[in-house]
């Protein structure tokens, strides 16, 4: 059959033009949108008598038989066609004739591919958000078996303050939940309807968009037509919200690739999660974070890929905006794979909490306490306290050990004015619950934090 739109054309197209011209081989993934719109369409084209109750029934046979054949893979996609939108016509007009050629009455290709786009990609925001979700509990699972256990605090990934474990988790936790929050956002404000607008200004018929916004599950329809053609927002929001979870993921990944380092030792994967090297047969290698930190590299440019296409393009619709189909493609499985992947690294790592606790021995964590214990329970002025505290952690260092781990006798010699219950405060766990804080790491306040994300989670 020749083009659809090959009315006013006296010579064929050439193969490279439609090589280079089709969006067909990638946005096929849209089939499923592009149905479920002309569905609607065609009801809404009934409802204001442009279609006889017949033409519509036959319409809408036709529709669902072509969704069986290409679920079933028996569909032949062929690039002639150019692009979904038209392969799908060019098929309906096959399957059920002359009636076939009335579906396209009040609507053009940019208010049909505007429709289709938005559609995938407010569901794709959907399942990502249900995916945050899960590794959020996961998260929030691993966190509340550990709000005891001592890790080594950093800032300058040198050794600060101890930490329980959960409260590391839980901060985690935190950004996802703003990532949850963006993703709900954004929807909220790309949900509407562009179908309707035409090729650019609208339609000389009665087209009921209002109708045709709720049947398809929309808030209402979009205010203008000149820019529900040209408008690729709703992309760059998704792009964006999937850049900075990405992010997110990115920084989380380098901290596991940390901790399972010889180095760290803090958690071990597990090896259904980890891969070997080819030439040293010792090897463990945690590829699976690492892949994750590296895939953040596609995701932005997936970004500042959709801004440069549209940033200069005049009003309404250009074809330049084909461009922005396959970078959101990517960025949305992108992050399906890695939300689940981490999640289900995560579910099966170890977590090595005596590794922990050793390293949080190192570093003298609890100085600041011994310090604010000698100002509180023994009168001292801190900058005194503070030179007494040095000479306390010289000891220690001459010993070879940490101050937390030093007797109370030993200490109590080291200065006359130290006065006893020293031992307690420099005790790890003492430390860690004496920041309670509200959002600090003691484990209470951890606890709570945990309770605050797991109501959120049961509200969303
Ligand atoms: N394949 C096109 C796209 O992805 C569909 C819209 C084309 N409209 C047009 N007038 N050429 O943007």
């Amino acid at each position: 059959m020749a083009k659809l739109w090959g009315g006013r054309f006296n010579k064929e197209s050439s193969k490279l033009l439609e090589q280079f011209n089709a969006s067909l081989p990638f946005d096929y993934k849209l089939w499923h949108y592009d149905i479920l719109g002309s569905k609607t369409h065609a009801k809404m084209l009934n409802k204001i008598g442009i279609l006889m109750d017949e033409e519509y029934q036959k319409i809408i046979e036709g529709l669902e038989c072509i969704a069986k054949k290409i679920k079933a893979g028996n569909f032949v996609f062929d690039i002639a066609d150019e692009d979904i939108h038209m392969a799908i016509e060019k098929a309906l007009i096959e399957e059920i004739g002359e009636v076939g050629k009335k579906l396209h009455t009040a609507r053009s290709r940019n208010d049909q591919v505007a429709l289709d786009f938005r559609m995938y990609v407010l569901d794709s925001n959907r399942q990502i958000q249900e995916l945050i979700k899960k590794l959020m509990h996961t998260l929030l699972e691993i966190a509340s078996k550990h709000t005891e256990d001592i890790m080594p605090g950093m800032t300058h990934l040198q050794h600060a303050q101890p930490i329980n474990f959960g409260f590391h988790l839980v901060a985690w936790c935190a950004n996802l939940k703003r990532d949850l929050e963006r993703l709900s956002d954004s929807y909220k404000r790309n949900n509407y309807l562009p179908l309707g607008s035409g090729a650019m200004a609208g339609t000389p018929y009665k087209n009921d968009r209002v109708m045709m916004a709720k049947e398809l599950g929309f808030i209402a329809p979009t205010l203008n037509a000149m820019d529900s053609v040209s408008d690729r927002d709703f992309a760059l929001d998704l792009l964006y919200d999937l850049s900075v979870l990405m992010m997110h993921i990115s920084r989380m990944a380098e901290e596991l690739v940390l901790w399972s380092s010889y180095e760290f030792r803090f958690i071990r994967l597990s090896d259904d999660y980890a891969t070997g090297s080819s030439i040293m047969p010792q090897k463990k290698n945690p590829d699976v974070p690492e892949l994750l930190r590296g895939k953040s590299g596609r995701v932005f440019g997936n970004l500042m890929g959709l801004l440069v296409v549209m940033k200069g393009l005049p009003f309404a619709y250009n074809k330049d905006t084909q461009e922005d189909k396959e970078g959101v493609f990517d960025s949305v499985e992108t992050l399906k794979i890695s939300l689940e992947i981490l999640n289900a690294m995560l579910e099966n790592m170890e977590v090595c909490q005596e590794n922990m606790l050793k390293m949080a021995q190192i570093g003298h964590l609890s100085a600041t306490d011994l310090a604010d214990f000698l100002v509180r329970e023994c009168g001292i002025a801190f900058r005194e306290a503070h030179h007494i505290t040095g000479r306390v952690v010289a000891y220690a260092e001459q010993k070879g050990v940490d101050i937390s781990l030093l007797d109370e006798e030993e200490i109590l010699s080291i200065d006359s004015r130290i006065k006893s219950g020293v031992k307690e405060v420099l005790c790890l766990h003492a430390s860690m619950n004496a920041r309670d804080s509200l959002g600090g790491t003691a484990t209470t306040q951890t606890r709570e934090q945990i309770l605050q994300l797991q109501q959120f989670l049961m509200d969303k």
